[in-house]
């Protein structure tokens, strides 16, 4: 289906035409000055150079040649703008069929692309903090987005399972059950099913070991050496490390389904373990990847670099492996895997450095195709209300169960305080809602700036927030529900009415940016585009329900009226399902 915008611009570029200029000067936008008019096309201004005439003279000339039946309103306004305004029938016939067409007459990409989106980056035997909740949010609305444009999607959540962390966690395990069958290297026989910690035990296990590392130098020596054992295949190790795995991950998916976010693959740095030879083998073959003081390095600066580029680090002087090579490992392994057309990271934009040598890197050892796109999307930092770095009171990092589990407690006050609903019910629904809140409150921002966490404004059922928006919902779906109550008639074929007032011009006139609003966050991986594209449905929607007595009008109209408001939540409801939550029945 054609784009509002689209069919107006191709109206005036005819008009245009005719008068003898060029369709291009027909270009309409929404107007920047709404108490003038809705739509504004200003190509006579930039006609004026080119056609050496005054702007006001080829407005008319255009107006005079406009085929207006599409508009109430086309008037020239100095000095030189074509002001319109929309027909309501038009705007009606245009909803309709929006109303009737698949995705809301939203065009899928014409050539649609494999792509990989790597988010969640969790570290095993590491809890989950705040920091993760961005990728995680904004990785599964970024995934979810392009499914909707059409393209085949896989989500990796790519986990941090291989460094130094295992290492501590070894050692960390070895100081307190120093009798476990894993750490004697003489041990034959099978290894115990049952993993000799649980998940509280091995997040105390690993910050403890973690900062005993940085004070105690023989320690982290030895969480060094386990490390490399453990990369190198040391059968107890091996063994204990599938524990970990086991026990880290599925407390991993509780937590991430607790934020609606889940992964195609779980995948992580140790499954490309294996490929890591054979990939350094080819970089010194082809002659990418040269010796510098006892390393292996790849040289990715180039002449137009303003910044200084420092090489792409292979093989540290004691043959370990690092960052840059599981990140570019994993690179070699999808293409020959997956094969995406692109690969997008949505790491914290401190790591930019760290994505641009790995990219480099790949595109200067011919490991991806030319036409491969690698795509950092960088995002900035959850911050408190003092601006730093959000942090617990006592300043310790914050676990991310914690935050969810506030944000519910606060969800759930504010459901209770004058609302008629049971604790059970206050309970289930807080459940739904702080997840919105949550979620809406990262995404609402744009992803590569800080934003500041506050808990009060996230949660609150007024002003830009995820609450506000399912109130939104919930209020069409009660008006809804009394309207079948009252034995309204079925609305399926009924037709949207053109629009009797303002308010409910306005309303129609914001359904109609559903699809360029969605394809715009598409193609710029900017979900906080749809926030900000729901935000003005769902304002446009309360007006027009302020001021419209939706079940006293009369039959006609009212079978309309609720088919306008079934359009506005399936818009609604599609679009925050792309951001990744729900709404509740009732709030
Ligand atoms: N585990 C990493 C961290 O916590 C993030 C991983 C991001 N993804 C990647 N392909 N490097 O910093």
């Amino acid at each position: 289906m054609k784009n509002l915008l689209d069919i107006l611009s191709e109206k005036t570029g005819e008009a245009f035409v005719k008068a003898g200029y060029d369709a291009e000067c027909g270009r309409v936008t929404v107007s920047n000055r709404p108490d003038l008019c809705e739509y504004q096309c200003s190509g006579a201004l930039a006609g004026a150079k080119k056609y050496h005439k005054a702007p006001l003279q080829i407005a008319g000339d255009a107006l005079e040649n406009l085929d207006k039946d599409i508009f109430s309103k086309a008037e020239v306004c100095p000095p030189g703008f074509i002001n319109l305004d929309l027909s309501p029938a038009f705007l009606a016939s245009f909803i309709n069929e929006m109303a009737e067409s698949e995705s809301y007459g939203y065009e899928k990409a014409s050539s649609p692309k494999k792509v990989v989106v790597d988010y969640g980056g969790a570290n095993v035997a590491k809890p989950l903090h705040v920091g993760h909740i961005r990728s995680a949010v904004i990785g599964e609305a970024v995934k979810r987005m392009l499914r909707f444009d059409g393209h085949d999607v896989v989500g990796d959540v790519h986990l941090g399972d291989w460094g130094l962390q295992m290492g501590l966690v070894i050692v960390g395990l070895k100081e307190r059950k120093p009798d476990l069958p894993y750490f004697d290297p003489d041990f034959q026989g099978e290894y115990p099913e049952e993993a000799p910690f649980t998940i509280s035990e091995l997040e105390e296990i690993y910050p403890e070991a973690s900062a005993r590392s940085k004070e105690d130098e023989d320690f982290k020596k030895l969480a060094l050496e386990a490390t490399n054992e453990l990369q190198s295949g040391r059968r107890g190790y091996r063994a204990l490390w599938n524990h970990i795995m086991n026990v880290s991950v599925a407390d991993l998916k509780k937590n991430y389904g607790s934020l609606n976010v889940d992964f195609d693959l779980w995948k992580g740095e140790s499954d490309v373990n294996d490929i890591i030879p054979v990939m350094v083998e080819e970089l010194k073959q082809g002659g990418y990847a040269h010796e510098s003081d006892g390393a292996l390095v790849v040289d990715v600066k180039e002449d137009t670099d303003t910044k200084e580029i420092p090489p792409c680090m292979i093989l540290k002087s004691d043959g370990a492996a690092l960052y840059d090579t599981t990140d570019l490992a994993t690179i070699k392994d999808r293409m020959a895997d997956i094969k995406p057309d692109s690969i997008i990271y949505v790491v914290d934009k401190r790591q930019g450095l760290h994505f641009e040598q790995v990219f480099r890197a790949a595109r200067k050892a011919h490991m991806v195709e030319p036409e491969t796109e690698l795509t950092f999307l960088g995002f900035g930092t959850m911050n408190g209300k003092d601006g730093k770095p959000f942090k617990t009171r006592d300043g310790g990092v914050l676990r991310l169960e914690t935050l969810i589990a506030d944000t519910k407690e606060e969800m759930y006050k504010k459901i209770r305080e004058g609302r008629p609903v049971s604790d059970e019910e206050a309970r289930a629904i807080s459940e739904v809602v702080a997840v919105a809140a949550l979620k809406y409150g990262d995404l609402t921002n744009q992803a590569s700036k800080d934003y500041i966490f506050d808990l009060d404004k996230f949660t609150s059922f007024e002003g830009n927030t995820g609450p506000y928006i399912l109130y939104t919902i919930v209020r069409i779906k009660s008006i809804m529900a009394r309207y079948e109550n009252e034995g309204g008639k079925d609305i399926s074929g009924v037709k949207i009415m053109p629009a009797a007032n303002e308010s409910e011009k306005a309303l129609c006139m914001e359904l109609a940016r559903f699809a360029p609003s969605v394809k715009g966050a598409c193609d710029e991986l900017a979900p906080h585009r749809i926030c900000g594209y729901i935000y003005d449905l769902a304002n446009a929607f309360n007006s027009f329900y302020h001021e419209t007595p939706i079940l006293s009008e009369e039959e006609e109209r009212k079978a309309s009226l609720v088919r306008l408001l079934s359009l506005t939540k399936g818009v609604l409801e599609t679009c925050i399902d792309i951001l990744g939550f729900s709404a509740p029945d009732k709030m």
